[in-house]
């Protein structure tokens, strides 16, 4: 899977050098969280961080941030765009997650946990749930099953839901066993399928809140 990796990580790197700044957009999917954020006083974690949609949010309601993503230009960007963030760091997620136990309330994962094998979402996960607080929370978007427009049911399966892309990339889509499944470390105390509206086709993800168990 060394190859899938590589090119996981040319795919994004070349899509940031493409994209500029300009439409940064928060769509507005974590206004539900809007409690347990306006709370949390310590730094949030935004992975799999891309040009910032998230971050940005976070930033407008006076959070500190810390990025992160495999792809330097899209670390660049947000070095960029932000300034005042707290820290943004470049590292792929297979090689764990270089933070103490116990380290964050709050960590967002948007659209960036959908790109794994099993067992490779099983090590990520497990790192999650090791750098989170106990009592903290994980905010999570994946594909849903539903999601044809984005590549559902496309190219070879690889795993259950689990594609090989044209690219050379995998995608994941989830059904509600497969969430049940592959989330049953954490205590899911949200799990929502929706639309959301960012990109120029319609895209179907389920919205998931986590807690540490
Ligand atoms: C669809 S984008 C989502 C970006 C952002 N969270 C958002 O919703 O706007 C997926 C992001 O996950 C990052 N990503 C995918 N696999 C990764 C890995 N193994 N390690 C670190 N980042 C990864 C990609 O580089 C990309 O920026």
């Amino acid at each position: 899977m060394d190859s899938v990796r590589q090119k996981s990580m040319e795919y994004w790197d070349n899509w940031y050098s493409k994209k500029n700044t300009d439409n940064i957009v928060t769509d507005g999917w974590l206004d539900i969280f809007r409690p347990i954020i306006d709370e949390c006083c310590s730094v949030i974690l935004d992975i799999g961080c891309g040009r910032g949609n998230d971050t940005k949010y976070f930033l407008e309601k006076g959070k500190q941030i810390i990025a992160c993503d495999q792809s330097p230009n899209a670390i660049e960007h947000i070095k960029n765009t932000f300034p005042e963030i707290y820290d943004a760091r470049c590292f792929n997620f297979l090689d764990g997650f270089d933070f103490d136990d116990a380290s964050f309330d709050i960590i967002c994962a948007d659209l960036c946990l959908h790109y794994f094998t099993l067992a490779d979402t099983g090590f990520i996960l497990g790192e999650l749930n090791r750098i989170l607080k106990s009592g903290g929370h994980i905010f999570v978007r994946v594909n849903s099953v539903k999601d044809v427009l984005h590549g559902a049911g496309q190219g070879p399966e690889l795993e259950r839901h689990l594609y090989q892309m044209e690219d050379g990339t995998i995608k994941r889509f989830f059904d509600i066993d497969d969430i049940k499944d592959i989330f049953s470390g954490f205590d899911i105390l949200l799990c929502e399928e929706q639309n959301m509206d960012r990109y120029s086709k319609p895209k179907i993800v389920y919205t998931l809140h986590l807690s540490k168990k």
